[in-house]
């Protein structure tokens, strides 16, 4: 090589392209082979949504029902593409049957897509409103019971990812999905919640969070993943009520109640006891008094088994035909 070529001034770079960008982005995030999808092995179908930077469609990826999160080149600047690569490498890494399944990530010219498991029932918040408007009561305590196991089990599992937890941020109704069968519910847009609070964009009144959000959360003090509890607690009664929380006052007004008044809904007489309590500590004002999600799981488990075999009471035992109260055994 000659001297002159050695100091040859580099030549201008053309900007890179959005495929260009969008493939440099996909190849940071550094998944599996198997979740690089090819775009060609997608098909999309039906609109099912739209959020703040994303449309989701229903897909079909190896025969497979999906869907597919398009996320369009022009909202991609830096800060959402470092965001973005975060979330995803999390996400690709965790497998439980009660958080969304994520299948992987393609691109194109004109977006990235992000491909996950389609849950035929929609969202908890769809089905409460269909089910409140046929005046359908809600199912019975050990069903509801069931869920909020379910639900506990899939937040109790990305709590304890290592080395960081992961909070989900925005637990509610609308972020519930519901299998087809109507039995298993599973945790979706956890990736999501970070990303737009990472970004400074402010969960704010129109995003209808507010209803959900903890007390030290609306009042931006520190937290942690406390406030997920308070959120789960307030899901727990929107299941036992179909209602949405606060529903008479604005999400602005909610959250000032929340924060400065403590108010919450309140619980259904019909509602057991120790339910009644476990949800009381889950949105307790104070995040410290709060139970993490192992021991709400433990308590559910033990409300599950008593619903299952409700212990005999001596009445019950005097009146059955063979029964010999236990004073008179022996
Ligand atoms: N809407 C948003 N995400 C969905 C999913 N994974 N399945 C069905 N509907 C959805």
């Amino acid at each position: 090589m000659s001297f002159f070529q050695s100091f040859r001034k580099p030549k201008k770079e053309a900007a890179p392209s959005s495929s260009n960008r969008n493939q440099q982005l996909v190849d940071k995030m550094r998944l599996s082979d198997s979740m690089l999808l090819d775009p060609d092995s997608i098909a999309m179908g039906k609109l099912l949504g739209q959020g703040g930077f994303a449309k989701v469609y229903q897909a079909e990826l190896g025969g497979k029902l999906a869907v597919a999160k398009v996320i369009p080149s022009e909202k991609l600047n830096d800060e959402m593409c470092y965001l973005l690569q975060n979330e995803v490498t999390v996400w690709a890494k965790i497998k439980h049957p009660n958080v969304i399944e994520f299948f992987g990530m393609a691109c194109t010219e004109k977006s990235i897509l992000l491909l996950c498991e389609y849950m035929a029932e929609g969202s908890l918040l769809e089905r409460h409103d269909r089910l409140l408007k046929a005046k359908v009561e809600p199912p019975p305590m050990r069903v509801l019971i069931e869920q909020m196991q379910q639900l506990s089990s899939g937040m109790e599992f990305l709590h304890a990812v290592r080395p960081h937890p992961i909070l989900h941020r925005d637990l509610k109704s609308a972020n519930i999905l519901c299998a087809e069968d109507g039995h298993r519910l599973a945790i979706a847009d956890f990736g999501l919640a970070r990303f737009q609070g990472d970004c400074g964009v402010k969960m704010t009144a129109e995003t209808g969070s507010y209803r959900w959000m903890a007390p030290e959360v609306i009042r931006h003090e520190e937290y942690d993943i406390f406030c997920d509890v308070y959120s789960f607690a307030i899901l727990a009664w929107e299941m036992l009520t179909y209602r949405i929380p606060f529903e008479n006052k604005m999400p602005v007004e909610a959250a000032m109640a929340v924060a400065r008044h403590a108010h919450r809904p309140e619980i259904p007489t019909s509602c057991p006891s120790k339910v009644k309590e476990l949800i009381e500590i889950c949105w307790h004002q104070n995040a410290r008094a709060r139970l993490p999600f192992s021991e709400i799981s433990l308590r559910l488990a033990q409300e599950a088994a008593l619903l299952a075999s409700p212990p005999a009471s001596p009445m019950a035992v005097a009146v059955g035909s063979e029964a010999v109260p236990p004073a008179f055994v022996g």
